[in-house]
């Protein structure tokens, strides 16, 4: 298995189909980009971004009754858009997850632990014009707030997804009233670009919305 490693973290990828270490060529993903048909590097089995406290992998199909358990949250849901259910039954992990093992590529993945998947995070992508310019969004179970998860999470996260899917632009729309979102943003070194008035309609209420981005060439 091949094994890079940048400032304080590594991604560890491998070949599903053939087992084959993956030459050392540095980024995997230039590696999938350029030889996509010698090796399935973007495994369940291989994929692993190993961060602090937590690490960032694909989805399996036995997270389903934790994502359950933990996105059950109406904390959660207050901050994300409607389409993420609540209340949130295993059906509805396991239909998560069923859209997530169709995507191509997958931009979807778990947050996990040693035991088990504790969150989630990752990318809308833009189309047509907006092909270079993908959406993000993330959300952590509630035991593990307020211990900097997040933070270095999306840190690293938008660093591997310029990256992975070549993109110029990352973004995200928190609202003007989650902190905790907006703290992760500004520290990832997100731009505030604005103030989307009365953009969302939730939980009964109409609310603001924050637009950051952080554009592929600020990355330092
Ligand atoms: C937002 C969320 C991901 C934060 O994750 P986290 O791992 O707890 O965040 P961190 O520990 O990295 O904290 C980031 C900052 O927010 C602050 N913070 C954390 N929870 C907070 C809260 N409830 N209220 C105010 N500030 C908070 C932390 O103190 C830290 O600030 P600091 O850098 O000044 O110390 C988590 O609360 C969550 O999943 N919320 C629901 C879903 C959501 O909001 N998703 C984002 C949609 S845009």
């Amino acid at each position: 298995m091949w094994e890079g490693k940048k400032e304080s973290y590594s991604i560890q990828f491998g070949c599903r189909k053939c087992s084959n270490h993956v030459p050392d060529a540095g980024w995997i993903f230039t590696i999938a980009q350029h030889q996509p048909d010698k090796h399935y590097v973007m495994s369940n089995k291989y994929m692993k971004i190993s961060l602090r406290d937590c690490l960032i992998r694909y989805w399996k199909k036995e997270d389903a009754p934790t994502i359950a358990k933990y996105a059950n949250n109406r904390k959660i849901w207050l901050n994300l858009r409607d389409r993420f259910p609540h209340p949130y039954h295993l059906s509805d992990a396991e239909d998560f997850l069923t859209r997530v093992f169709e995507q191509q590529p997958v931009t979807f993945f778990a947050i996990a632990n040693e035991k088990e998947a504790i969150g989630s995070i990752g990318l809308m992508l833009g189309e047509d014009i907006h092909r270079y310019t993908a959406e993000l969004g993330y959300w952590l179970a509630e035991p593990f707030w307020n211990k900097g998860i997040m933070t270095e999470v999306v840190s690293k996260f938008t660093d591997f997804a310029f990256e992975r899917f070549e993109l110029h632009r990352i973004f995200a729309e928190p609202y003007t009233n989650n902190t905790a979102s907006v703290r992760i943003l500004e520290k990832s070194g997100f731009i505030l670009e604005g103030t989307l008035r009365g953009n969302v309609f939730k939980d009964g209420k109409i609310l603001d919305q924050y637009l950051y981005a952080k554009i592929r060439d600020e990355i330092t």
